[in-house]
């Protein structure tokens, strides 16, 4: 049984409800590489540590988060440090002739101390002008392992976007991403599987960089919401593993469902766990009215606000001023409206953005928009709308009314 979990990755019993999709994942890795998409907070890093937690086959999972990088030695050095980690690939560290003896000797037995911060350092520096030829060693080096071995880049899109923006590493961006394909290219190292994941599209950052062509050997697998049915069976289980349990109805589930729209788990975890924080203090029987007024109280509240801020935030991360503008009053217009047309949105993105407004730019927008979750365009109808009624109805509580655009 599930507990009600708001934040980290969940593990073992927490995780729920993707045990379809997970071996769906590690059957994908029998033959080639997989690309995990999904937007932020649908349980991608769950669905990684899953994988590790529960081996499906004979393979071995190294992990690396990679958010804070900027440089190829920052990745390879990091790379290092998860396979010291493992007490079985730390023994192929042993051939790499770049390695002294002493340093491999010293990882392996501080891995987990103050000290390993001085090796790390020294090894990124070693690695600075050489990492192509060493890192593809380092491969080469573990594809001699028995076993397949996966590696989990997380947040890779991030990485790359980082080193894109950064004038000093924008040339290693595309050095790198050319140089992965060719590794994953090289009949040397056939054994050795990568599975890449972000929270921000990948599409959008190799787009940029004129790179989109360097992942097209990988499998895109995309982490949906939960089923309705998975998600109320979800619900079920929250109420009955929480202390004390909750009464929660066939129509109190339904109703949260309803008010939510799209069953992303986190979203039911926020909603879950609001729930139960007034239940526990006030102490009422549950019924559809008091579930719809703490989902307006609480989750849409400003205690809450910070759960979905990314949501707006990120936006000026993404574009220039305009074009953060005109994407934020799109949102709002649909926030208020429902639903618009492509063409309604065309004119309010020229309203922001003024005469020189670029078509492409436009549709580069909705395109991000549509696969980073905010929207989702109705075939039927040929309309935009939210992609969730919980995300429109925040949108439209924090930032609903003009500022003046
Ligand atoms: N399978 C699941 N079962 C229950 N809850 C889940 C599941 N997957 C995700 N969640 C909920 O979503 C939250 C985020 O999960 P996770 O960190 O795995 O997502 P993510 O996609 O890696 O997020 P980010 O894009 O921010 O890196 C969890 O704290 C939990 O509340
Ligand atoms: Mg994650």
């Amino acid at each position: 049984m599930a507990s009600n979990q708001v934040g980290n990755p969940v593990v073992g019993k927490d995780f729920y409800g993707r045990e379809a999709f997970v071996n769906l994942v590690a059957e994908k890795f029998k033959t080639g590489h997989v690309l995990l998409a999904a937007p932020r907070r649908f349980g991608k890093t769950s669905v990684m540590f899953n994988l590790m937690d529960k081996p499906r086959w004979n393979y071995r999972i190294v992990h690396a988060d990679l958010e804070h990088f900027t440089e190829p030695s920052e990745l390879i050095t990091h790379l290092i440090e998860q396979i010291a980690r493992n007490d079985v690939l730390v023994k192929l560290l042993k051939g790499l002739t770049w390695l002294p003896q002493q340093l491999w000797g010293f990882l392996k037995r501080h891995i987990d101390e103050v000290g390993l911060v001085g090796v790390k350092i020294k090894l990124k520096e070693q690695l600075r002008s050489c990492w192509q030829e060493r890192g593809e060693e380092l491969f080469r080096t573990l594809a001699q392992s028995p076993e397949t071995i996966i590696f989990f880049l997380d947040e890779f899109p991030m990485m790359i976007d980082r080193m894109a923006r950064s004038s000093t590493h924008r040339e290693d961006a595309s050095t790198l991403l050319r140089w992965l394909r060719a590794l994953r290219q090289n009949p040397e190292t056939t054994k050795v599987r990568f599975l890449i994941a972000g929270s921000i599209g990948i599409d959008r950052v190799l787009n940029q960089l004129g790179e989109i062509k360097s992942i097209n050997d990988f499998e895109t697998l995309q982490l949906e919401p939960f089923s309705p049915k998975i998600a109320s069976a979800f619900l079920a289980d929250l109420a009955r593993e929480h202390q004390p349990p909750l009464a929660l109805s066939s129509p109190c589930k339904r109703k949260m469902l309803t008010l939510i729209g799209t069953p992303v788990p986190y979203f039911l975890q926020i909603l879950f766990a609001e729930i139960a924080k007034t239940f526990v203090q006030e102490g009422e029987k549950l019924t559809p009215a008091y579930v719809e007024r703490i989902y307006r109280d609480k989750v849409l509240g400003s205690h809450c606000k910070t759960y979905f801020d990314y949501y707006y935030s990120r936006l000026s991360d993404y574009y220039d001023p305009d074009t953060t503008k005109a994407a934020r009053r799109i949102l709002r217009e649909l926030a208020v409206e429902g639903r618009l047309t492509r063409d309604a949105c065309w004119q309010f993105f020229k309203t922001i953005v003024g005469n020189q407004a670029d078509l492409e730019d436009f549709n580069r927008v909705m395109t991000d928009l549509e696969n980073d979750f905010y929207l989702r365009f109705a075939a039927d109808a040929r309309q935009y709308q939210f992609s969730c009624s919980l995300l429109r109805d925040w949108w439209l509580r924090h930032y609903g009314m003009s500022s003046g655009d």
